[in-house]
């Protein structure tokens, strides 16, 4: 069985987005492979290390939200990066195999360096060592378990080509030792947000939350963005100009070809749309909102599943950071 590894940044909850775009393919990959799973707060600390306590909380919810969608412990490690001491150990050693010129061209960096200005400033002066480092940290979260495949989104993919050039040099330097590791890239689009943007984000405000209670999603759908010609209820519209139709598509499949037909001919009225779209959304979290009382009503069950996780990676780990150490020549 080849073995799948991918991490997330505990900063927020999960959204829509997170969901279509790479939660649900973890749900369908997780029978085919060893999946290891890193909540990766030590990577969360390199730009939010002012806010200790928002990445602990979210150590906790992010790992709820992924089991509520329907993960199940019995086939994903779930491990807490900072509990495995290997791969802080491991960036340390492969930090001398990359410049630090190429990690200011790497993209993916370069961007959130751009989006962060209000941490970073705008000439760059107050880039940490430890956020420009994290694509060496994130190789070592890698190879520490000698992933073979990296579920990730487009915007990750420098990171992992970052990755790959550290392990060619590793083992051309020190001998065949590391695993080189290959995307695999979902064909999920990224999902629009409530106020048409092509990408939902926390920080751009337009997202639907999986844990959204129902009074908060009424409210960000009755807010969505429609077809701004339309103006009376009968007037016919564009369904593609309408974030309301969009998530129809995504959550009220079944009858999606009526909505459409409907709203063209202007038969359909916006408020009652948006209302349908509340309740098929509702049917659409029911799943996971019964999965997630439970975890939030027996904590100890996702702190068991977190140590048993980890106890898991731990011995992969160790496993890995012998044959490198030895092909170091540090094993004393
Ligand atoms: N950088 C990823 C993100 O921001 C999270 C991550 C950490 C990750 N370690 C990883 C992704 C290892 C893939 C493999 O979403």
């Amino acid at each position: 069985m080849k073995t799948i590894l991918t991490g997330l940044r505990p900063t927020g909850n999960l959204h829509l987005g997170h969901y279509f775009g790479a939660t649900i393919n973890y749900v369908k990959l997780q029978n085919d492979y060893e999946f290891f799973l890193e909540i990766a707060d030590v990577q969360a600390l390199t730009d939010n290390f002012n806010d200790p306590d928002k990445v602990r909380r979210n150590v906790f919810e992010i790992t709820k939200d992924l089991l509520a969608c329907g993960l199940d412990p019995k086939n994903v490690h779930f491990f807490i990066q900072s509990k495995v001491p290997e791969i802080a150990e491991l960036t340390v050693f492969y930090s001398n195999l990359v410049t630090v010129a190429r990690l200011q061209r790497n993209p993916t960096v370069k961007s959130e360096i751009a989006q962060k200005k209000e941490l970073f400033g705008n000439d760059g002066e107050s880039i940490t060592y430890g956020f420009l480092g994290y694509p060496v940290s994130q190789a070592a979260d890698i190879t520490a378990f000698k992933g073979e495949l990296v579920p990730v989104g487009e915007d990750q993919l420098p990171l992992l080509e970052q990755c790959r050039e550290i392990v060619r040099k590793f083992n051309s330097i020190y001998g065949d030792t590391l695993v080189e590791p290959d995307a695999y890239l979902s064909e999920n689009k990224r999902i629009k947000g409530l106020d048409g943007n092509d990408k939902m984000g926390k920080s751009l405000g337009n997202a639907i939350y999986l844990v959204d209670d129902d009074e908060t999603i009424s409210k960000k759908i009755m807010g969505a963005v429609t077809d701004p010609n339309k103006i009376k209820k009968d007037d016919p519209a564009d369904p593609d100009k309408c974030m309301v139709y969009y998530y129809h598509k995504l959550v009220n499949k079944d009858n999606t070809e009526n909505i459409c037909s409907e709203c063209k001919k202007g038969a359909r009225g916006c408020v009652q749309c948006k209302k349908e779209l509340i309740s098929a959304m509702q049917e659409f979290l029911k799943d996971f909102r019964e999965r997630r009382k439970v975890y939030d009503e027996n904590p100890e069950l996702v702190e068991k599943i977190l140590e048993e996780g980890t106890n898991v990676a731990k011995e992969r780990a160790k496993d890995t950071m012998k044959d490198v150490k030895h092909a170091m020549k540090i094993d004393y």
